[in-house]
Order: C-alpha cells, then structure tokens, then sequence
C-alpha cells in the first residue's frame, strides 16, 4: 500500500483503561490504527505498553473501554478467537521443536491439514530467508534467525494485527539494524496492521508509521517520526525523544506579515521563524535546540543574529560526529558536529561561536496557576 492511500481503521482503541488492584496502569488509551499501519507505542518503563498489547491480544482483561478489530468489538473474546498475533520479547518459541514445527504450530492448532501445512510453511521459510533451517531445532539457531522463526510464526495465520513487543531487544546492536528493515520490509509487503512497542526512540522513528509517545498510562502525543521529532508537544516528548537543549526565553514581538519573531533570553535576543499559531507576544517559552541544529565556528568576533559566545569545555571525536560542549554564561549546550574529520576539531577553553537556526520549534510553557 502506499503511504498516501487512504486506509480504513483496522484497529480502533477506545478510551482504554486498566487497574491492577488500586493502581491504574492505562488511564483512558483512545487511537486508530489505519489497515496496514506500523505504530509505534513509545514511552519510559512502567508507563503500560506492554499493557496495553496484552489488552488487544486479550491476555489480560480490560477494565473499561473498547477494544475494535475491523469493525467488531472484541473485549470479550478470548486470545484464540481474535485475529491478533502477539510476538513477545523472549519470542516464545518451542525448544524440542523444529523451525518448521514451530512456524507451523499455530497452523496445526487451528486444523489444517499437513500438506497445506507443509506449504505455508515452506513459503514463510522463504520469505524470512530461512528457506535451508526448516529441520534445524530452535535452540541451534542464532538470536536473529529466532526472531525471524518467531514473525514467521506469528504471520502465519495472517492475522489482521501484528502485536510486537519489544521485538528486537535480545539482539545485538548490528543485528538490531538489520533486522528492523527486514521487519519492516515485510510488514509492508504484507500490508499487515502492527502494533510495535519499543523504548529504543531511534528504532521507534527508523520503523514506524506513526509514534505514540506513552507517559504514565496516557499517551503524550501521536505523530510521524519527523512531527514528534521536530515540533515535539512538551518538554517531555522533546527530551524523550533525542537530546535537547532548551532556552528560556519570552517573546517580546511577532511581525504577523512574516511571524518573524524576536524571542528575548539571558543570552541576548534570537530571531526565530514562528510556526505554532498558539503562541502570542508576552508568552513565556522555551527554545528546542537539538544539538545537530547547531553550527559552531571560530567567527567569535563578527556580531551576527542569532549567534552566542561560549568556551569549549569539551570536544569529544566520535567517528560520524564529535560532540562538543559549550558554555554560554550558565548554560551547557550539547552540539554535534558532523563529519569531523574534514572540520575544524575545537579546543578545550577555545572561544566559539555558536549559532542557532533561524527556524527551531518553541514552547510554550504553562502559566503557573
Ligand atoms: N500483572 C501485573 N500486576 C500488577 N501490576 C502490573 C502487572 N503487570 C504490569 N503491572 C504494572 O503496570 C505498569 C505498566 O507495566 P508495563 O509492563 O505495561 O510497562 P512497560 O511500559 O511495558 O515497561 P517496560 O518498558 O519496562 O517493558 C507497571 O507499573 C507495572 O508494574
Ligand atoms: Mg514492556
């Protein structure tokens, strides 16, 4: 499918909460997940993804709410009887079985007959490029070909939403890469609905459709990757999600011809591209600097907008990228510098001059009550 096409909500969550005993875990979870959709859930441990997959799969028992599967309300029904396929961080799968034996155990389960068995099976050895494995047993084969063995087996009933949870956390970080193209390479050929948990933020934006950044039982925001990387709701998405240097400031005017604004801090006044209608002269905000936003030069005395004087205190050379820290009167600023090798490499106590992009995202902070 392509991205553009427009899709019907094959998943439809609905005010979703769940109590362990006094303790509410999901407060009130509402989201449509669109037929072929990859969303990502997001958040800090504890705050309910793996819950909340459970919830759909129907492993542990709502406490209100609504869960819809293709237009059918299926809180009731028991895991075996929803078109939902989980794939759990340990894999779960069979020791004294096969590959084979353990891609087809859910086809075997559910009545099919051997050949048709032996066929579907040979085909998802195939499409997890385990075509040679079949006979192997599970505990001779490598974490990477296990996570393969464990989508095989999930998909091979084609259920309509894919639950995966922490998928690739056992595997190494190379392995990690690979394997989450690969989950995604498939995902879309399939055109499968899925529901991916994770608390990596880079494997999150890499694969996913849609994030869902959790905090606490509640979702905080739901974007793409580039929305909730590049104008993040709070300060919490905004840190969660990469790392962030934040400015305080006020804006002191908006020209609305341009929205070409002029926001007032400790360092002196930058101009920045206002995007967000709901922010107003007066207003108290912060400014989100992500530190590859920076550019960092010796140009300490030429005055220009937007740049700031600061004194390297570190410089840390790390291949792709250095990172460097700068202090600006109290501030630390975190900077990247990108392909170090053909820049200048700064030096500890080194003035520089440090310039921040016309256009950054702003927030607005709440007024205390
Ligand atoms: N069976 C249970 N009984 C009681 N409390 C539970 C149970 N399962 C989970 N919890 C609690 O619910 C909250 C959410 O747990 P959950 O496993 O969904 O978090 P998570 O977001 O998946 O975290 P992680 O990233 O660490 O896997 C936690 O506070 C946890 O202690
Ligand atoms: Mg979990």
């Amino acid at each position: 499918m392509s991205g553009e096409a427009v899709a019907r909500p094959m998943l439809i969550l609905k005010d979703v909460h769940k109590f362990y005993g006094a303790n509410e875990v999901l407060k009130g979870i509402s989201l449509d997940v669109k037929e072929g959709e990859l969303v990502t859930f997001v958040g800090p441990s504890g705050c309910g993804k793996t819950t909340l997959l459970r919830l759909i799969g129907g492993f542990t028992e709502i406490s209100a709410g609504d869960i819809i599967l293709d237009g059918k309300r299926i809180n009731d029904l028991p895991p075996n009887l929803r078109d939902t396929r989980i794939c759990f961080q340990n894999y779960a799968l069979v020791p004294h079985m096969t590959v084979a034996e353990n891609i087809g155990y859910g086809l075997r389960i559910n009545g099919w007959p051997k050949g048709k068995i032996r066929a579907r099976v040979n085909d998802l050895l195939e499409m997890v490029e385990l075509q040679a494995f079949g006979d192997r047993m599970i505990d001779r084969l490598s974490g990477g070909q296990q996570q393969r063995v464990a989508f095989a087996r999930a998909i091979s009933l084609e259920p309509k939403v894919l639950l995966l949870d922490e998928p690739l956390s056992n595997l190494d970080a190379n392995l990690r890469l690979i394997m989450r193209e690969e989950i995604r390479k498939l995902q879309r050929r399939l055109n499968i609905t899925t529901v991916f948990v994770t608390h990596d933020q880079f494997e999150a934006m890499a694969i996913s459709d849609r994030l869902v950044v959790m905090r606490d039982g509640l979702i905080e925001q739901v974007g793409s990757p580039i929305e909730i990387y590049e104008r993040p709701a709070n300060r919490f998405i905004a840190s969660f999600v990469g790392y962030v240097n934040f400015i305080d400031g006020r804006i002191s005017l908006i020209d609305e011809a341009t929205r070409n604004t002029f926001v007032e801090t400790e360092y002196g006044r930058f101009e920045i591209a206002l995007e967000q209608a709901d922010i107003a002269a007066g207003d108290e905000v912060l400014i989100v600097v992500r530190p590859e936003a920076v550019t960092l030069s010796l140009d300490v005395g030429i005055k220009r907008p937007n740049v700031v004087c600061g004194t390297l205190k570190s410089y840390m050379y790390a291949g792709s990228l250095a990172k460097c820290t700068v202090e600006i009167g109290t501030m630390k600023m975190i900077i990247d510098q990108y392909n170090p090798s053909e820049a200048h490499h700064f030096k500890q106590a080194e003035q520089v001059a440090v310039e921040i992009p016309h256009r950054v995202h702003l927030l607005k902070k709440k007024k205390q009550a």
